[in-house]
C-alpha cells in the first residue's frame, strides 16, 4: 500500500513512516518544504527499514492510497482545505489532538468538537475520516525495534476505512481496537492532554492506553 504522510518530517511521523516503511509499505512523506522530505525520506532510508521517499504534501497525497494526517491543530484546517480535491475517495487518518498551548494539559474542544469530525466536514462524505494514533507517542514510534504498550482505538463512521486503519495498525506492531463511530474521536482526542498531564506528572516519555477485558481483539 502507498501511505502519503502530511506533516511527515514531524515528531510523531518520523516513526510511523519508518514501521511502516519496514513492514513493506511505500512512505511518500509530505511538507510544505518538499527539499525538507526529501532529507527527511533520505535520511530514514539510510536507516535500512525500506526505501522512502520525500515531497511536498499536494506530491504525497496524489499518488497515495491511503493519506495520514500529522500537523499541529492550529495548521489542520488550512492544510486539509489545500488537499481537498487530492484526496477525494482515499481514506484519511487523522492523528490530529486540538491541542491549544500553552495550555495543553487541559481538554479544550474545537469548534467542531473534534479534529477529526471538523476534518469529515471539509473533505466531505465521499473521503472516509479515521480517528486513530492519538495515544501513541512519537518517542516510543522512533525505536522501530521498540515494544509499545499501547492500544490504538479507532474510530470512524467508514467500513472500508476502518478495515484499512485497522491493518495499517498492526503493521506498527500496535493492537487495533474498533471504538465506534467518528462522534467518538471527542472522546479520543480529549484522552491526549490527560496523557500529557500524566507525563509531566510522573515524569513519563509517553505514556499509553493499555484496555483489559478484551480478548478477541487481536483475531478481529
Ligand atoms: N508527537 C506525538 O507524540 C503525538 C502523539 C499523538 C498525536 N500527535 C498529534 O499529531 C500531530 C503532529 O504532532 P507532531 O508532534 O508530529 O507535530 P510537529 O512535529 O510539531 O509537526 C508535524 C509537522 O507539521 C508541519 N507543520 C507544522 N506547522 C505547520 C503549519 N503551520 N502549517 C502546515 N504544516 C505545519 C511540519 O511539517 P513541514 O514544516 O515540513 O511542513 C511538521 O514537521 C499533532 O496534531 C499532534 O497533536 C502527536
Amino acid at each position: 500500500m502507498r501511505i502519503g504522510i502530511v506533516g511527515g518530517t514531524g515528531k510523531e511521523a518520523r516513526g510511523l513512516a519508518l514501521r511502516w516503511a519496514r513492514a513493506g509499505h511505500s512512505v511518500a512523506i509530505g511538507s510544505r518544504d518538499a527539499e525538507r522530505a526529501r532529507e527527511r525520506a533520505q535520511e530514514l532510508s539510510a536507516t535500512g527499514h525500506g526505501a522512502l521517499e520525500g515531497g511536498d504534501n499536494l506530491w504525497a497525497v496524489t499518488g497515495a492510497d491511503v493519506v495520514v494526517l500529522t500537523v499541529p491543530y492550529g495548521a489542520h484546517g488550512e492544510t486539509l482545505r489545500a488537499i481537498t480535491d487530492a484526496v477525494l475517495g482515499k481514506v484519511i487518518i487523522d492523528l490530529t489532538v486540538p491541542l491549544r498551548p500553552p495550555k495543553v494539559s487541559t481538554v479544550q474542544l474545537p469548534p467542531g468538537q473534534a479534529a477529526a469530525l471538523e476534518a469529515q466536514a471539509i473533505l466531505g462524505a465521499g473521503t472516509p475520516v479515521v480517528a486513530a494514533l492519538h495515544h501513541v507517542s512519537g518517542v516510543h514510534l522512533a525505536d522501530p525495534d521498540h515494544t509499545i504498550a499501547c492500544d490504538v482505538l479507532i474510530a470512524t463512521d467508514d467500513a472500508r476505512a476502518r478495515e484499512v486503519a485497522t491493518s495499517l495498525i498492526r503493521d506498527l506492531g500496535l493492537r487495533p481496537l474498533d471504538a465506534g463511530p467518528l462522534q467518538n474521536a471527542i472522546a479520543l482526542e480529549s484522552l491526549t492532554p490527560i496523557l500529557i498531564h500524566l507525563n509531566k506528572r510522573y515524569k513519563s516519555p509517553g505514556a499509553g492506553v493499555v484496555f483489559t477485558g478484551i480478548p478477541d481483539a487481536d483475531s478481529t
